[in-house]
């Protein structure tokens, strides 16, 4: 599958550049990263358990200061017995090893994540990986761990909510004996409506600093809540779209949560207050639907103190 990289350069009056094949700019009114001045960010969304190894050589070749997951590590529709998720997608593992002998390690819960249990969370954080479970923290450099006010958030998948919700019923009724891992669930027809958990943005919103959300779905930009093109929030990280699966003139044709021409797929998106940068991603959910005029994508994020 091919796989592309995009740069964007994020300068201290938050104004955006990309430095891939389109090119875009936005003037951003306020201050912003001091301090920051050459940090790095590679985006790695909807890796979906493909193979690690052509993502990892180029961190390896271009080794960037953190790694931000919006989510979408594993690929998850349906329990499958009661064997770990974790155990069916060994590649998820692996990459996430990978990313974190590279940098430091942070990932939102994305909707393929719904089917985690909290032990495999904990293998997760075991391999160094900071989860980002609907909270927030001081984002820390390797070379630099006090580097002055970044914080990073997670804003966690609504559907993966709805799942947990479903599977705390579940065991519940079931009593302690009846624990399952992974109770089958029909996909509900509503499932998308279910709300995210978002209250803790407030506080976030107040945090000191550069201020990088990482929200799996692109939607919660200003199709549905909490609509964080109105919050303080300098940038959101997204991917999910998976660039709209195949790509016309840089038209997405078809997201899930956003339908047939979808307009959050890819790319930089404007807000009040930030902006929102969309990865088209690293894999596909389903392998017989092939991408076509969408290259996988690997996207870098540089900012600079001007
Ligand atoms: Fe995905």
């Amino acid at each position: 599958m091919d796989l592309t990289k995009t740069q964007y350069f994020i300068n201290s009056s938050r104004s955006i550049s990309n430095i891939g094949d389109s090119f875009s700019n936005i003037d951003r009114p306020t201050s912003g990263p001091r301090r920051l001045d050459g940090k790095r960010l590679a985006v790695l969304a909807d890796f979906h358990d493909r193979d690690p190894g052509p993502v990892l050589d180029v961190l390896r070749d271009d080794i960037p200061d953190a790694v931000m997951i919006p989510g979408d590590i594993v690929w998850g529709f349906f329990p499958q017995g009661e064997k770990y998720l974790l155990d069916r997608c060994r590649n998820a593992i692996a990459f996430l090893q990978g990313c974190c002998e590279i940098a430091p390690t942070y990932m939102s819960v994305g909707n393929h994540e719904a089917l985690l249990c909290s032990d495999e969370y904990d293998r997760l954080r075991a391999i160094g990986v900071t989860v980002l479970d609907n909270e927030y923290t001081e984002l820390r450099f390797r070379d630099d761990p006090s580097p002055g006010k970044v914080f990073a958030g997670g804003l966690t998948s609504a559907h993966t909510l709805s799942y947990n919700h479903f599977r705390d019923e579940y065991n519940r009724a079931n009593g302690a004996d009846g624990y399952a891992r992974y109770p089958y669930r029909r996909k509900p027809k509503d499932l998308e409506a279910f709300p995210t958990s978002s209250a803790w943005l407030d506080d976030f919103e107040q945090a000191d600093g550069y201020r990088i959300l990482l929200s799996h779905h692109p939607e919660y930009w200003c199709l549905r809540e909490p609509m964080l093109i109105d919050k303080k929030i300098d940038l959101v990280l997204s991917g999910h779209a998976h660039g709209g699966q195949w790509r016309i003139k840089g038209q997405g044709i078809l997201a899930p949560g956003q339908g047939l021409l979808p307009k959050y797929t890819g790319g930089v998106y404007q807000g009040q207050y930030g902006s929102m940068i969309v990865s088209r991603g690293l894999n596909n959910p389903y392998w017989f639907v092939p991408r076509w005029g969408n290259p996988c994508e690997i996207v870098y994020i540089q900012l600079r103190d001007s």
